[in-house]
């Protein structure tokens, strides 16, 4: 037994199709109200990223280094965001907050996985251990089939426009301060020097790890930047303290 509706329809819906205005019409109808159910409950939330403790813009060096990544195509085989699931977050750890991708200009979730998640690789390695296998990936993990990168070592890093770098990131939203950018090019040669003064540069950017990340001191290479970059993902939120947004500790 059909209910009358399904009946009118069933009877009707040839006239429908079958005049474009009509069609038009209903289709516009049924677009809108779903456009409305989306987008009127946006202007009711108070915010789409919850706002983390301990997140900051990247490092001078930290930034040349994701540049590299993105440059490289690292993304094509590693994805940086961790699903709330059970078996990534046993893998990778907690699984990734909107904000800790709010400063990344294009963001680095990807959606191919031919090696691991990134998202939280900072601090799991030794620098000699990425050094190594972004030289020769298979000396350290002999199954692996990831290209080997060991020209990065070798290639001295192009950072004279690392300011304007910045700059850019601040156009779109990343909080860069003006002291920030004139400090740009300071601070990066400070980050790879173990025996300088970094006390501004650990002010800038809480949390700065400090060290000449591919071995070398004799010059700054693609290495270091990339290396600096590995080995701060996923370490600025403080997991231990952190209480996920909910409807109790909202107000
Ligand atoms: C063709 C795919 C491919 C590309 C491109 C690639 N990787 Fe990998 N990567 C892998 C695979 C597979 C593994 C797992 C085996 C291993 O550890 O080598 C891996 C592992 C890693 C690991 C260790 C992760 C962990 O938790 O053990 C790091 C770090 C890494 N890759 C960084 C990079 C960086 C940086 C780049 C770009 C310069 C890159 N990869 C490009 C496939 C790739």
């Amino acid at each position: 037994m059909l209910d009358p509706f399904t009946k009118f329809i069933l009877r009707n819906h040839d006239r429908v199709e079958r005049n474009i205005t009509v069609l038009f019409v209903l289709s516009f109808l049924v677009v809108s109200i779903g456009g409305l159910v989306e987008i009127v409950p946006l202007f009711y939330v108070q915010n789409t990223i919850e706002k983390v403790e301990g997140m900051r813009p990247y490092t001078p060096l930290e930034l040349a280094g994701r540049n590299i990544y993105i440059r490289e195509g690292c993304y094509l085989c590693h994805s940086q965001m961790i699903r709330p699931m059970r078996d990534e977050v046993e893998r990778y750890g907690h699984y990734s907050l909107a904000a800790e991708s709010m400063y990344d200009h294009p963001f680095q979730w990807g959606s191919k996985r031919t090696g691991p998640d990134l998202a939280r690789v900072g601090g799991r390695y030794s620098d000699a251990w990425h050094v190594e296998h972004l030289t020769d990936p298979r000396s350290v993990v002999p199954e692996s089939i990831m290209p080997p990168y060991g020209f990065l070592a070798k290639t001295p890093l192009k950072a004279d426009d690392i300011a304007e770098h910045l700059k850019v990131n601040a156009i779109v939203g990343v909080p860069y301060s003006e002291e920030m950018v004139a400090n740009a090019q300071a601070d990066l040669r400070a980050q790879v020097d173990p025996d300088g003064d970094p006390s501004g540069l650990e002010e800038r950017y809480p949390k700065v790890k400090v060290r000449d990340f591919d071995g070398n001191p004799s010059e700054i290479t693609e290495m270091d930047a990339l290396v600096a970059y590995l080995q701060m993902l996923g370490t600025l939120v403080d997991f231990t303290t952190y209480e996920p947004l909910t409807e109790d500790n909202l107000r």
